[in-house]
């Protein structure tokens, strides 16, 4: 079985290296799953950094899921434009319409997955850090977190389901199982600040004893992916 990775250290460096971002409740507190929800969606194919502003433009217009339900699908178009992707934009205000009529988002990994927009990896995010679920969100940075904490040398595209696989197991311990959200959002961090596509940090990195692909010299080229 694989090393599991050692949660309290990475858990010990988000409590003082955890970035600062709009959608964030403080420590210790829930944040609201329509907060969650929003910046998910704007953060599928767009930068932290591009989607700090369209964020806080639509929730100083839209302040809550019913405002954004209630809203013309046009007004939202003209709010989204420039994020891209306009698919996210509808999706978003039919997600909204039916988290309203459902009196308020769902709680469990199934439900979220039947509303407009949110697949496999927006759910997890939303249920682990709005509703302290104990899954983990797999997007690009965990994915190459995760090929290089275990040297996995297959390429992307045909090793994502191995690479989910494994990524489903980083919260084993039970500091991740005690702090779902923190555990999601750590990685998010981890793969953002440290386990850099480029020049990664690995003299810094809180998993740098567990890393298989640091051991192996190879950390910086993973994951590795087929030529189109
Ligand atoms: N990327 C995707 N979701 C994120 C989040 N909640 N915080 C930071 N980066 C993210």
């Amino acid at each position: 079985a694989p090393v599991t990775p050692d949660a309290s250290a990475l858990l010990r460096w988000y409590d003082t290296h955890r970035r600062v971002l709009p959608w964030r409740s403080l420590p210790g507190q829930r944040p609201d799953p329509y907060a969650v929800w929003l910046s998910e969606i704007m953060l599928q194919q767009t930068t932290v950094r591009a989607v700090i502003s369209y964020y806080e433009r639509f929730l100083s217009h839209y302040p809550t899921v019913q405002d954004l339900a209630a809203a013309p699908l046009e007004d939202v178009l003209h709010l989204w434009a420039g994020l891209g992707y306009y698919a996210r934009a509808r999706n978003l205000h039919a997600c909204a319409r039916r988290v309203t009529e459902m009196g308020g988002f769902p709680q469990t990994l199934a439900e979220l997955l039947t509303l407009p927009g949110i697949g496999a990896y927006t759910a997890r995010a939303i249920a682990a850090i709005a509703f302290g679920v104990p899954v983990v969100p797999v997007d690009g940075n965990v994915e190459r977190v995760t090929a290089r904490l275990y040297s996995i040398e297959d390429p992307l595209p045909a090793s994502r389901p191995l690479l989910a696989k494994h990524a489903a197991r980083l919260n084993t311990d039970q500091e991740a199982q005690d702090r779902p959200s923190d555990f999601a959002q750590a990685l998010f961090d981890l793969g953002a600040t440290i386990c850099t596509p480029r020049n990664p940090s690995c003299l810094t990195c809180p998993w740098q004893k567990k890393c298989m692909g640091l051991k192996n010299g190879v950390a910086a080229n993973l994951p590795l992916k087929t030529p189109k």
